[in-house]
């Protein structure tokens, strides 16, 4: 299996943008141990950020022909508006899971909405580096031959 972690706008500046928010965690060290809990589970992993939209737009449609089983994707402010990502995001077909680093709903309203909501399976926000390694758990469940566990 093989799940594609992605990393949006901003997202490469973790570890010196707004410490009380985010904590000191760089991208990379996130990487590091989405790379280990993949390693745990058996799973392959391919993480990629950029700031270009339309950058995003391209490496979500490779995931139709590139082995892609599962999406991750924190895409940062993008998420709030960012409708030619949503587009993206549904053309496939794989799961998707979104999350967040911080609690998005506890912050100001223009974050309280995803225009990924209704093509993502599931969305984790507000546990840190913890919401990227949830994602991956999720993914790798939804993704499963069995399916996920449903409550
Ligand atoms: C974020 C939350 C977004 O509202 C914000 O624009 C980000 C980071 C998070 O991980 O908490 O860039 O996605």
């Amino acid at each position: 299996m093989k799940v594609l972690v992605l990393h949006g706008v901003n997202l490469n500046m973790f570890g010196r943008r707004d410490p009380a928010m985010y904590g000191t965690i760089t991208l990379a060290e996130i990487d590091s141990q989405l790379t280990a809990l993949a390693a745990q589970l058996g799973v392959d992993i391919e993480t990629f950020q950029t700031n270009d939209e339309g950058a995003m737009c391209e490496r979500i449609h490779r995931g139709h022909t590139d082995g892609t089983d599962a999406v991750v994707i924190n895409a940062g402010a993008w998420t709030h508006y960012s409708y030619a990502i949503r587009d993206a995001l549904a053309i496939l077909t794989v799961p998707i899971v979104e999350v967040h680093m911080s609690n998005v709903h506890a912050r100001e309203p223009f974050r309280h909405d995803s225009v990924f909501a209704g093509v993502a399976r599931g969305q984790i926000s507000g546990f840190g580096v913890d919401s990227y390694l949830l994602g991956l758990q999720a993914a790798v469940s939804a993704a499963a031959p069995s399916g996920p566990v449903k409550g």
